[in-house]
């Protein structure tokens, strides 16, 4: 190795002095602090973004944002320091003389004080890794059901009334059979767990457990949920074929496949168990009610062992 293709303390600290007054290197400094700070911000929208209400997007946006901030810092930090810079060295002896030996310590060292000057960086960055990780606690913490919480206890209770999506009731005299309906309790429209779907077939076609699991004038309510992984349980069917009329709930995820007459025992697909059947009653003005919350949890097993 010649004594140029090894840079001189001397050279290299050159080098670095001449880098604050680059103003490339200038403007790398400051867009890598630049997105550090947005990053940090990012990290701090998505925590709030996460503890207030209705702000989905704002989580998202945050994540995204404080991603893509550390990811931009990351680049123009490693531009600052020339660490993108293409080197091709030729191929020498391997042994180093002493010269160069010393040479090589003396840039080591002179690297070390580059980065520890570097120390606003470190700073804004190790921030943003802090905010990011703080907006990701919550989602990850919600993988699964809280801790000491009570799966199986919905919104509905004793005398909820039974309304659609845009809150009306349900006049138990007034609806059409064989139509699927998805129903919440009054008060709780939109609640995920407390999500029903509602059927009325004439009369005379449940099985008796279904009948002793609540039904009402030929109305029947299930939860919406699947037990196999949680999709909705939103299609309804009938193969009126002979000999006998199928009527089939279906979630559409695997191709579970429930009989509403039979208590939703599962006869068909992966779902392992029944969805479970939410006893319901007329009230006073006739319209329907629950007669209390479902009497098993709702969804799928894993969220029981969570
Ligand atoms: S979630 Fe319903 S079949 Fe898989």
């Amino acid at each position: 190795m010649t004594d140029s293709d090894v840079m001189s303390a001397e050279a290299f600290d050159e080098s670095n002095m001449d880098k604050e007054d680059n103003p490339v290197d200038h403007r790398a400094y400051q867009a890598a602090i630049i997105s550090f700070v947005v990053a940090t911000l990012g990290g701090l929208a998505a925590t709030y973004g996460y503890w207030s209400e209705d702000s989905e997007m704002v989580l998202g946006l945050g994540l995204a944002t404080a991603l893509l901030g550390i990811g931009f810092g990351l680049v123009w930090w490693s531009k600052y320091l020339d660490l993108d810079e293409n080197v091709v060295q030729e191929r020498h002896s391997l042994r180093s003389t002493v010269e160069e030996r010393e040479d090589f310590h003396e840039e080591v060292e002179m690297t070390v004080q580059t980065v520890g000057r570097r120390k606003l960086l470190t700073l804004l960055f190790a921030g943003s890794i802090g905010t990011l990780a703080l907006g990701f606690i919550g989602p990850i913490g919600s993988l699964g059901p809280r801790k000491g919480s009570a799966r199986g206890g919905t919104s509905w209770a004793a005398g909820s009334r039974l309304v659609t999506s845009s809150g009306e009731p349900i006049l138990a005299a007034a609806g059409g059979f064989d139509q699927l309906a998805t129903v919440f309790p009054d008060g709780a429209i939109g609640v995920d767990d407390s999500q029903v779907v509602l059927l009325r077939v004439r009369p005379g076609l449940f099985t008796e457990r279904t009948v002793e699991g609540g039904t009402a004038d030929g109305w029947v309510a299930y939860s919406k949920i699947c037990t196999h992984a949680g999709c909705s349980v939103g299609l309804f069917g009938i193969d009126d074929r002979p000999p006998q009329v199928l009527r089939q709930l279906v979630c559409p995820c695997h191709q579970s496949v429930f009989d509403p007459l039979d208590a939703a025992k599962p006869v068909g697909g992966p779902a392992p168990r029944s969805l479970p059947q939410l006893a319901i009653a007329v009230d006073d003005d006739g319209f329907l009610i629950a007669q209390s919350d479902f009497d098993r949890p709702v969804g799928p097993i894993s969220w029981l062992e969570g």
